[in-house]
């Protein structure tokens, strides 16, 4: 099935800019920087191969938003946003110069200010390497984690509790491994719950990144600890986002946290500050 056009004020400038110029032609990315194709730069708008056309009018609206991605089909634009009635929130997909990231309620969902969710994404990755066996990522999210943590692991199973984040996340092409990954299994469900019917022992990492305490405190609760120390295999390591330590209030989360995952039973807690997080080894 081909893949929708996918758009941003990025894009939507350069195509601007070309028709200023009268430029018969000029490249452009379909997917948000993945790749790029020459697109015919004519009176009625920009024509990208295949025949689809962004109107001047509505390359105009999307070069004006920098919150929101938008999807070009059958000659319209439609904003990547979604209300999920099941949370009472906004999803929406914003875009960055790489990857873009995932807004619930306007908050970002990956580190964006010098750097971008993909580097986030490496870097919170990396603190856990070499990622091997069995992978539990606790929050998909755009599943960026979980696509990268399928490079080199066995099986990776990854939970999300909105299904408006999957929903964003099939429009994102950035996400497009995380729906066609034999590797990565997913799951519906709140990771609190679903981490219940895993068997003792039965992951050799995990990779809990939460939103922020505010938004999932029971996802830093000592009871939700205990249940990742008790699937995690002895010698296992979890890596958990926590926020930027130089903030007061999430240094004040992570030393709870830390508090909390040593009473669960995590033997040494080793703060990573450049993942904005700590890793907890059984
Ligand atoms: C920070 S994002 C995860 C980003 C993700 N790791 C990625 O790489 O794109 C947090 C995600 O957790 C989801 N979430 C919130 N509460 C949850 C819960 N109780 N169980 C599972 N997922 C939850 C949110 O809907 C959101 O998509």
């Amino acid at each position: 099935m081909p893949q929708p056009i996918v758009l941003s004020f990025i894009q939507a400038k350069q195509l601007l800019k070309a028709r200023a110029a009268k430029a018969e032609t000029a490249l452009a990315s379909p997917d948000l920087g993945i790749s790029m194709v020459e697109v015919t730069i004519a009176d009625s708008g920009a024509i990208f191969p295949g025949g689809e056309c962004l109107s001047w009018d509505d390359a105009t609206t999307i070069a004006a938003e920098e919150t929101r991605c938008f999807v070009l089909e059958h000659g319209r634009i439609k904003p990547i946003q979604i209300y999920s009635e099941e949370t009472d929130r906004f999803y929406s997909l914003m875009p960055t110069e790489g990857a873009p990231t995932l807004l619930i309620s306007g908050i970002p969902m990956h580190r964006i200010k010098g750097t971008d969710p993909y580097k986030d994404t490496l870097s919170k990755v990396r603190t856990i390497a070499p990622i091997r066996g069995r992978v539990l990522d606790t929050a998909t999210g755009l599943g960026y984690t979980a696509i990268e943590e399928a490079k080199t692991a066995e099986q990776v199973i990854t939970v999300e509790f909105d299904p408006a984040a999957l929903e964003i996340a099939r429009l994102n092409p950035w996400s497009r491994r995380l729906f066609d990954n034999p590797t990565i299994e997913q799951r519906i469900g709140d990771v609190f719950d679903v981490v219940q019917d895993f068997a003792d022992g039965s992951f050799s990492c995990i990779l809990h990144d939460p939103p922020m305490f505010s938004l999932a405190g029971q996802l830093y609760s000592g009871e939700f600890y205990r249940q990742l120390y008790r699937v995690l295999k002895r010698g296992g390591r979890l890596f958990h986002y926590i926020g930027d330590p130089s903030n007061t209030s999430a240094a004040t989360v992570t030393r709870g946290a830390v508090r909390r995952l040593q009473e669960a039973g995590f033997t040494r807690i080793v703060r990573r500050p450049e993942a904005f997080g700590v890793v907890a080894y059984k």
